[in-house]
């Protein structure tokens, strides 16, 4: 498959934090595979700034043990990654004070894109944006890319939206939610609004219901304290579960250009039903060796690590297809995926016929991205008309081969989107704080009533009470397979 790599401009990336935890395992190396795949012009420059005394060598040595850590080793060439070295540049900065700012004023070059990475936690939100306007540090085609948690609740992420707004305009603001990057988030658009197939079909009159799953395997490790203060509700589901459900929900938007789809994203938050408490479990990994309580401070904590909730989109679309979501950590398998489960056939022309037929469409977002349709056809061979549901099955990187599956991933592609001036992938202010909305009773009613998580073993599908949500609908989960 021929590359159609095309350079973005040349610019200036400043990464605030970018001696941090997300700049090593993301945006350098994410930054570094651009590089490798031709995508970054000449004139690129990633300047880190962090409150590290730290000189350029010892910086561009941190890059180099990121880069050689988590890219794979095919594409370390030692030539390329030296040129790519020769980009980096390093200034330490006081996010709260004074120090460093001038300097850093000094050797940004004007005529090229400047892009500012707040890689830091959002109490520095404010401060950072106030200084790049104080010296005189950002012009007016100037981004600042952000990064979850966008807040706590709506009335935080109000105040972060009102502080961004003193020093930037809403075109210059990117906040990154990483799953909108993934490559099958994005075909589900294509898949959706590319094909005459599917889009006739997507509404209550056919699917019986939507399923959207993202388990993970791995648990809380070593952000017990970032994690235990979310939840998988402030942490998965008010984010990337949001858009999943939002771009599977949403209206065909007239163009594909960043507000007519936000706006249409934004009209599926705001027809979202308030959520009956017997309509959602929450859950707790405990377990001998392997327990949510080891893994943060709160030893009687009550945040849970896994919330699977049943939600109606109040529209003509959807009147009457539940869509049902569930997240947790330390499940049985890492699998992310939507379902769209049609409804069976009105009526059945055959007399052997279970009537347990229905169309099904998964897309799998990880691992194996791909789709697979299930299709009724007749059991070959005599012995009547038996039927049977088949997979019509497309992994991406067996139809389209490796080279073709071999992707940039979520973060390389919204950085470039960054420099491209594309907001299509980020979200919108509103947005956001439209989803906080939504939210915020939820976890505030769980508070008011003390709820208690659900415990679910540590491997296993998530607690009991998440198999039921379904069962007494008469459905039930897809099984959980990588
Ligand atoms: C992050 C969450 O935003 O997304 C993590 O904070 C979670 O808790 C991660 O593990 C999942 O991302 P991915 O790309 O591995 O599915």
């Amino acid at each position: 498959m021929v590359s159609r790599v095309i350079p973005v401009d040349p610019f200036d990336l400043v990464i605030f934090g970018g001696s941090g935890d997300l700049a090593r395992r993301k945006i350098l190396p994410g930054l570094y595979r651009r590089f490798w795949d031709g995508q970054m012009p000449e004139e690129a420059r990633i300047i880190g700034a962090a409150r590290s005394e730290m000189d350029t060598e010892g910086y561009q040595q941190f890059v180099r043990d990121a880069v050689t850590e988590f890219v794979s080793k095919r594409k370390c060439d030692s030539d390329l990654l030296d040129q790519f070295i020769g980009k980096i540049d390093y200034v330490a900065v006081d996010a709260k004070g004074t120090d460093g700012w001038e300097k850093l004023a000094g050797i940004m070059r004007d005529g090229v894109v400047k892009a500012y990475y707040f890689s830091v936690g959002p109490n520095l939100f404010g401060d950072i944006a106030e200084r790049l306007h104080r010296f005189n540090i950002a012009d007016e085609d100037a981004r600042i890319v952000v990064e979850k948690p966008f807040g706590h609740n709506l009335e935080t992420a109000k105040a972060l939206n009102a502080t961004l707004a003193e020093h930037f305009a809403e075109t210059q603001i990117y906040r990154i939610d990483h799953y909108l990057g993934k490559e099958t988030v994005q075909n589900l658009m294509a898949v959706r609004f590319g094909n005459m197939l599917f889009e006739p079909l997507w509404n209550a009159q056919y699917v019986d219901h939507i399923q959207i799953t993202v388990a993970e395997t791995v648990g809380v490790g070593g952000r017990g304290e970032y994690y235990d203060r979310s939840g998988a509700m402030r942490d998965m589901v008010q984010n990337h579960m949001m858009q999943l459900l939002c771009l599977t929900a949403m209206e065909p938007p007239s163009r594909f250009d960043p507000d007519a789809v936000r706006d249409e994203k934004l009209k599926v938050i705001r027809a979202l039903e308030p959520v009956e408490p017997v309509d959602i479990v929450r859950g707790q990994y405990r377990g001998k060796g392997d327990d949510y309580l080891d893994d943060v401070e709160d030893r009687g904590s009550l945040t849970e690590s896994y919330v699977a909730m049943k939600i109606h989109v109040a529209n003509w679309r959807w009147n009457g297809t539940p869509f049902y979501l569930r997240t947790g950590k330390r499940m049985k398998a890492r699998v992310s995926e939507i379902v769209v489960r049609f409804k069976e056939p009105p009526h059945s022309i055959f007399e052997e016929d279970t009537g347990q037929s229905a169309n099904e469409l998964t897309i799998r977002l990880q691992p194996n991205e791909g789709m697979d349709l299930t299709v009724t056809i007749k059991e070959p061979g005599p012995g009547g008309m038996r039927l049977i549901d088949v997979p019509l099955d497309m992994t991406f990187a067996e139809a389209l081969g490796e080279e073709a599956a071999d992707v940039p991933d979520a973060y390389e592609r919204l950085i470039m989107d960054v420099i491209r001036g594309n907001q299509t992938l980020f979200m919108r202010g509103d947005e956001v704080e439209a989803a906080w909305a939504w939210t915020d009773p939820i976890i505030a009613n769980w508070t008011e009533r003390e709820d208690r998580p659900k415990s679910y073993e540590p491997g296993s599908v998530g607690p009991e009470e998440a198999l039921m949500l379904l069962h007494k609908d008469g459905r039930r989960w897809r099984e959980l397979r990588p």
